[in-house]
């Protein structure tokens, strides 16, 4: 079993340059979130990781890997294990890559092909990084000589829907429906984005583009962070490190943030600052319920000086129309704290509600 593995996973990576292309970006966002899947050739550490991808921190791979925030740098990840890489995207002409990162500088006995096929395990082509490169013959590289490596990557919506973009790594045995249910999507959406028709084309080592819906926020654009994408199944650590933020199902895709509890990264800030709601008793992510309302303190970004939080008051509408006779309807609206006229036109229907129930 174990060599039969071996053996699949060997003839995986052969066909890995063939399954490269390029993924459409038309947004004009100028610099967005992504990930992709690097499958390590040889034996390193995440923080060796950090280092080689030009990635800032070692706690944002934690975050897309969703790896507990203790996880430290000397974290062993072994040969052919995937992990995904957080970079940062820009759209030039149709098409996404990786921001000017990462820099490859060459060494003695080095070739475009090698580079590309086995020290980046077939995320770019030899194509790629001479055209970006502006190499005129890929045969000549010298030592010493910086490359950056474009990596394939989007900013655009997805039906219409903020995403972030994940250039995954199809596993050996894989299939489009199977990538569609393990990350929320569905085989159509999939085809399209990848420019593809027959989902029986799909090859092993072939670089997916797989959008991650992301959570909604209440990130104020006026913050340094925003718009603060995070993707399903991933959480990040801002607010220089002073509060981290996660998205996933069990919060209905809403992020759920909370002061992280460690030191700030930024030297401007000796501790982190308050991270209680202004004029309330709650801390961001906490919530408290009186009757039929609940009220969340939510992160709402940072700025040099502070961190900014959101008081929001969510009225379960089961609950505040669970009275005799009416039809129990299963949503919970967000209203902020302005929107006191729909709920006194609420109260207005519940009294009538009342009033006949008495009466007839
Ligand atoms: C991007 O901006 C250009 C000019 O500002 C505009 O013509 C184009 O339609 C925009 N594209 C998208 C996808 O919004
Ligand atoms: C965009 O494409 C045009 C025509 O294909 C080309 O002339 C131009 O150099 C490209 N720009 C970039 C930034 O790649
Ligand atoms: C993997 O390790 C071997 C042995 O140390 C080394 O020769 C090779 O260059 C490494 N490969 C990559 C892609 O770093
Ligand atoms: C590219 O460089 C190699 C090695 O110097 C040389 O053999 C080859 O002829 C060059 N190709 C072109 C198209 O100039
Ligand atoms: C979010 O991720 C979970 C597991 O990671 C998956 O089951 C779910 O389908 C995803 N949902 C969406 C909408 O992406
Ligand atoms: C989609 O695939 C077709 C056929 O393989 C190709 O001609 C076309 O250029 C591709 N479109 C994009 C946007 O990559
Ligand atoms: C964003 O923050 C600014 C400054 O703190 C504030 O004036 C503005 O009302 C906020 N916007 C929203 C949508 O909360
Ligand atoms: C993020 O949320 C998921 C699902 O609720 C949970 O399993 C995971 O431990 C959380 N991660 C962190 C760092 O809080
Ligand atoms: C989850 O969020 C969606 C969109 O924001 C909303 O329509 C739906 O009612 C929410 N569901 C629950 C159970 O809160
Ligand atoms: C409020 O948030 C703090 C910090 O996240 C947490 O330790 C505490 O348990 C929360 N309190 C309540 C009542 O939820
Ligand atoms: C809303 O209230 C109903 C009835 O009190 C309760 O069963 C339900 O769990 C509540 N829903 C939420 C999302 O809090
Ligand atoms: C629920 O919230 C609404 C809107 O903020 C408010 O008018 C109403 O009095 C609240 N009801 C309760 C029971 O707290």
């Amino acid at each position: 079993m174990g060599i039969l593995k071996l053996f699949l996973t060997l003839s995986l990576l052969s066909i890995a340059p063939t399954g490269h292309a390029d993924f459409a970006c038309s947004s004009n966002t100028t610099n967005c979130e992504a990930l992709i899947d690097y499958v390590t050739p040889n034996a390193t550490t995440l923080s060796k990781l950090k280092t080689f991808f030009g990635v800032k921190s070692l706690r944002s791979i934690l975050g897309v890997n969703n790896l507990p925030v203790s996880t430290s740098g000397s974290h062993a990840v072994s040969a052919q294990e995937t992990v995904r890489i957080p970079f940062s995207c820009i759209c030039t002409n149709g098409t996404g890559k990786s921001n000017k990162r990462p820099i490859y500088t060459v060494v003695s006995g080095d070739s475009l092909y090698y580079i590309a096929n086995t020290v980046f395990a077939g995320l770019v082509t030899v194509a790629d990084i001479g055209a970006a490169n502006q190499i005129q013959n890929v045969s000549l590289i010298v030592p010493g000589q910086k490359l950056w490596i474009p990596l394939p990557c989007s900013c655009d919506k997805v039906n219409g829907q903020t995403v972030v973009h994940y250039g995954h790594v199809v596993a050996s045995g894989s299939s489009v429906a199977q990538i569609a249910q393990e990350y929320g999507s569905t085989v159509q959406t999939l085809l399209t984005l990848n420019n593809m028709s027959d989902p029986s084309k799909l090859l092993a080592g072939q670089v997916f583009d797989v959008p991650l819906k992301a959570c909604s926020s209440s990130v104020n654009s006026s913050s340094d962070d925003y718009p603060l994408l995070v993707g399903n199944g991933t959480y990040v650590v801002t607010a220089n490190d002073c509060v981290l933020c996660n998205c996933s199902s069990t919060n209905n895709y809403t992020l759920d943030c909370q002061p992280s509890e460690l030191k700030p990264s930024s030297s401007k800030w000796s501790t982190c600052p308050s991270t209680l709601c202004t004029g309330s008793s709650l801390n961001i992510g906490n919530s408290t319920s009186t009757n039929c309302n609940t009220t969340t303190c939510s992160y709402a970004g940072y700025t040099n000086q502070s961190i900014l939080t959101a008081l929001e008051v969510t009225t379960n509408q089961t609950c505040s129309a669970s009275s005799p006779g009416s039809s129990p309807s299963n949503q919970a609206s967000k209203i902020h704290l302005g929107g006191w006229i729909s709920a006194l036109i609420l109260a207005f229907i519940h009294s009538f509600v009342l009033y006949f129930q008495h009466f007839w």
